[in-house]
């Protein structure tokens, strides 16, 4: 988290509570270079909204401000990945309209 605080390439958003400038939500958005994109694309990570305030909106918001740092940045595409077994996130995602790919993601142990 400190690096990414310290990154001018990459993008930490938080949600705060009205009431006492808690954190109550955020997400990440980190850049890579994509070759066949030809550019920036982003990788957003870590969304998550504090279990008492969820379905308020909050993530929604969340997710339209990576999307408009993006656009702001001349990233090229946003990517995510998220647990398949995860079926409220997917759902939620879909709503967003962020889009399934075909692509598998590996990983070495
Ligand atoms: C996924 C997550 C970030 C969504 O956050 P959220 O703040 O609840 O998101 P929103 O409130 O914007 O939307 C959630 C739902 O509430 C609904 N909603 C939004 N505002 C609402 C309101 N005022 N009243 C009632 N429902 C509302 C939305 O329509 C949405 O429905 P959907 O899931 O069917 O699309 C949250 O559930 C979470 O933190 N999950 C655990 C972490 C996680 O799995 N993160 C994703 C990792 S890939």
């Amino acid at each position: 988290m400190e690096r990414l605080l310290k990154s001018d390439k990459d993008c930490i958003l938080v949600a705060e509570s009205a009431n006492d400038n808690k954190v109550v939500g955020m997400c990440t958005i980190q850049t890579l270079i994509s070759t066949a994109e030809g550019g920036q694309v982003g990788l957003l990570e870590d969304l998550i909204v504090a279990a008492g305030f969820r379905h308020q909106g909050i993530g929604s918001k969340l997710l339209a401000e990576a999307v408009y740092w993006a656009e702001c940045q001349g990233l090229k595409r946003l990517q995510l990945l998220a647990d398949k077994n995860n079926l409220p996130a997917l759902g939620f995602y879909k709503n967003q309209v962020w889009l399934s790919t075909e692509l598998v993601c590996l990983r070495k142990p």
